[in-house]
C-alpha cells in the first residue's frame, strides 16, 4: 500500500473537476499541493460529449435577463427546484462564463465577430452559447484539460479509481482510498479537503447518452460515507438519441436540432408534438420524451424521426458538423433524410445534498457538477444548465475553499485504519462475467425504473438488484475496476429504485403510471446510509 498527502484532492476530471482544479491553483497556495483524479483518462466524462451548449445570461445580450433564466428554469424544475441556488448560478452566469473565456475557450461567433446564441426546449429566448458548431462539451473540455496540464501545482493521475472515502471516528472526510487499475496497485491518500466530481449515472441504464465512466461511483462514495443524497429519483431522459442499430450507448442529437426548426414526425411522415404541448418540439424535455414514448408505444414503433428539412444545408451543416458526420457514417444524410430517434438516459438531477459552496453534509467532503443536487434542476433539467452548474460551482467552492485550512491531516484514527485494512485482506477468485452482469442491470433499469415507472415495476426491479447484489462479492477489495464499477452501479440503482418507489406522485422526469398527478406541494426525497425511511425535506 502507498500513502500521500494532498491539501485538496478533486474526484473527477470532466469540465466540473478541472475547472475547480485550475481555480484553486489560482486562488491559494496549497501547502500540499492539489491532487486530480481521473478513472480514465484526463477529461474522459460526459463533459467531452455536451453538444448544444452552456447558458449564460450575459452582458453582450442585453435582450435576456437573470429574471427570465431563472423563470424558465423554475418552470422546467416542476416545482422542486430551490429559488437560492437558481438566482445564484444565473447571476453569477456573466463573470463565470467570462472568466471561462480567458482559458481560451472559444465561444462561436458571427461574421461581425459577436456571440452567438441558440435555442433549446423551455428557454423562452435564445441565450445558450455553443463552440465548435455541435462540439461544446469538447472545445471546453479539450481547453481546460490543456491548462490542467501545464500548470505545475495539479498532479494528475489518470486510470485511477476512488473506491472508499476515508471517514474519521468524528465522521470527517480525510481522504480516500484509489485503485490503479493499470498497475494494479492501491494508494491511501489524505487530504484537507476532498471534492467529488465524479458525473452521473447514465450507465445504469441500457440505452444512454453517456459514455462508459457514468456509473454512479460518486454518489456511492458519499452515500458509503454517511452524506445526505437528494432526489435520486429524477433521472432525465433525452428524447433524442440516434436510433441506429448496435451499441446501446447512444449518440446524441442535439436539442438544438429542434431550436433551430427540426420536427418530430413518426413512420408515416406525420407530426405530433402539437397534441402533447403548445410549445411542440420545444416542450420542456420530459415531455417531448413521453410524448415520443406514446407515440412509440400506441403505433408499435422503436424510434420516430426528426425530420430537419426546413433548415437550410449550410445552416445544418455549420451549426451540427459533428452531428451531420456521425449520421452520415450511419448512413444517412440530415441534409436529405429524417434522423431516426427515440429517448435514452442523459442525466441525474438528484445526487449528493449540497450548498452553493459545494459542502456536502460531512466535514471535508464536497461535491460539484453532475453528481451535486445543488437545488438547481429540481425534477427536469433545463437544457444547457448542467455545463453552467458545472463552473460556477466550482468556482463558488474554489473562492470558499481559499479561506479554509489547507495542510493535510497528520492524525490517523482506528477507524481509518480499519478501512484501510480492508483493502489489505486476499479475495477470493471467483471470476464474474460483469459485461454481462452489467447488461442484465441495465435492461432491468429500462424497463421498471425507466420514462415509465409502477409499484410493481420498481418492487420487482428492487428485488432484483437485492438479489443481484446478495450474489456478488463480499469483500471490500474487487479483482478489478470493471467489477467496482458494476458494485456502484448495483448500489446506486438500488439508491434510485427506492427514491422511485417512495415518491406516490409523478413530477418533471419522474412519471408514475400508478399515480399520475402531481402534488400540490413539491418536497425533496432524502436519503442517508443507516435511516431505512426515504425522508422528505420542504423546499426553500
Ligand atoms: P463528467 O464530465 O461526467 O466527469 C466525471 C469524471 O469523474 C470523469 O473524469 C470520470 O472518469 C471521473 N470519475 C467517475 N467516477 C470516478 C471514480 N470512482 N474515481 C475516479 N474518477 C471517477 N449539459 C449542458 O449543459 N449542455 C449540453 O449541451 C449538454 N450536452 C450533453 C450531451 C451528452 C451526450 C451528455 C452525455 C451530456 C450532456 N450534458 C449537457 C450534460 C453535461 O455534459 C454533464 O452533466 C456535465 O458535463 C457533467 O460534468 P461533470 O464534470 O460533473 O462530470
Ligand atoms: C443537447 O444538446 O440536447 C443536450 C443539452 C443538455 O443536455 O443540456
Amino acid at each position: 500500500m502507498k500513502y500521500s498527502k494532498y491539501s485538496v484532492i478533486i474526484i473527477g476530471s470532466g469540465i466540473a473537476g478541472m475547472y475547480s482544479a485550475l481555480k484553486l491553483t489560482e486562488h491559494t497556495n496549497m501547502p500540499d499541493g492539489i491532487l486530480l483524479i481521473s478513472k480514465y483518462k484526463l477529461g474522459d466524462g460526459n463533459s467531452k460529449y455536451a453538444q448544444g451548449g452552456i447558458v449564460g445570461v450575459l452582458r453582450e445580450n442585453p435582450t435576456d435577463s437573470c429574471v427570465s433564466h431563472i423563470n424558465d428554469t423554475l418552470k422546467a424544475g416542476a416545482g422542486l427546484s430551490e429559488i437560492n441556488a437558481v438566482k445564484f448560478i444565473s447571476e453569477s452566469s456573466d463573470e463565470v462564463i467570462h472568466d471561462l473565456m480567458g482559458y481560451g475557450i472559444d465561444f462561436d461567433k458571427n461574421s461581425k465577430g459577436e456571440l452567438c446564441f441558440t435555442l433549446e426546449a423551455a428557454h423562452s429566448i435564445r441565450r445558450i452559447l455553443h463552440a465548435g458548431g455541435d462540439a461544446t462539451g469538447r472545445k471546453i473540455d479539450e481547453g481546460l484539460c490543456k491548462c490542467v496540464l501545464e500548470n505545475e501545482d495539479i498532479t494528475v493521475y489518470e486510470d485511477t479509481l476512488a473506491v472508499e472515502l476515508l471517514i474519521s471516528k468524528e465522521g470527517e472526510c480525510k481522504g480516500v482510498i484509489a485503485y490503479n487499475s493499470i498497475t494494479d496497485e492501491y494508494e491511501v491518500i489524505y487530504s484537507a479537503h476532498t471534492i467529488l466530481a465524479t458525473g452521473g449515472t447514465g450507465q445504469l441504464y441500457k440505452y444512454t447518452t453517456n459514455p462508459a465512466g457514468a456509473t454512479g461511483d460518486g454518489l456511492v462514495l458519499a452515500y458509503n460515507a454517511g452524506a445526505e443524497l437528494r432526489d435520486l429519483e429524477f433521472i432525465q431522459f433525452h428524447p433524442t438519441s440516434l436510433a441506429v442499430e448496435g451499441g446501446e450507448n447512444r449518440f446524441l442529437i442535439s436539442e438544438a436540432v429542434r431550436g433551430e426548426g427540426a420536427k418530430l414526425i413518426d413512420k408515416s411522415g406525420q407530426e405530433f408534438m402539437s397534441k402533447y404541448h403548445d410549445k411542440r418540439e420545444l416542450a420542456p424535455r420530459d415531455i417531448v420524451t413521453r410524448a415520443i414514448n406514446s407515440e412509440m408505444h400506441l403505433k408499435h414503433l422503436d424510434k420516430v424521426y426528426l425530420n430537419t428539412s426546413s433548415i437550410d444545408r449550410s445552416t445544418i451543416l455549420n451549426r451540427f458538423p459533428t452531428i451531420a458526420g456521425v449520421c452520415r457514417k450511419n448512413g444517412i444524410d440530415i441534409t436529405k433524410s429524417p434522423i431516426p430517434v427515440s429517448p435514452a438516459a442523459h442525466y441525474s438531477m438528484g445526487g449528493v445534498k449540497t450548498d452553493l459552496n459545494g459542502c456536502t453534509s460531512i466535514k471535508g467532503l464536497y461535491a460539484i457538477g453532475e453528481v451535486s443536487s445543488t437545488g438547481l434542476h429540481g425534477a427536469n433539467r433545463l437544457a444547457s444548465n448542467s455545463l453552467l452548474e458545472c463552473v460556477v460551482c466550482a468556482w463558488s467552492l474554489a473562492d470558499y475553499l481559499s479561506f479554509a485550512n489547507l495542510v493535510a491531516p497528520k492524525m490517523i484514527d482506528g477507524t481509518i485504519k480499519e478501512t484501510i485494512e480492508g483493502y489489505e485482506q486476499n479475495i477470493d477468485d471467483v471470476i464474474y462475467n460483469t459485461d454481462k452482469l452489467k447488461a442484465e442491470l441495465q435492461q432491468l433499469m429500462w424497463d421498471n425504473v425507466g420514462i415509465i415507472r409502477s409499484e410493481e415495476g420498481l418492487t420487482e426491479a428492487l428485488k432484483k438488484i437485492q438479489f443481484l447484489k446478495s450474489m456478488f462479492r463480499k469483500t471490500k477489495r474487487c479483482l478489478n475496476m470493471d467489477e467496482y464499477e458494476y458494485r456502484n452501479m448495483l448500489e446506486a440503482a438500488e439508491l434510485i429504485t427506492t427514491a422511485a418507489l417512495n415518491r406516490r406522485e409523478s413530477r418533471g422526469a419522474h412519471y408514475r403510471s400508478d399515480y399520475p398527478q402531481t402534488e400540490e406541494h413539491g418536497e425533496h426525497s432524502l436519503i442517508k446510509k443507516g435511516e431505512t425511511q426515504v425522508a422528505y425535506q420542504i423546499l426553500h
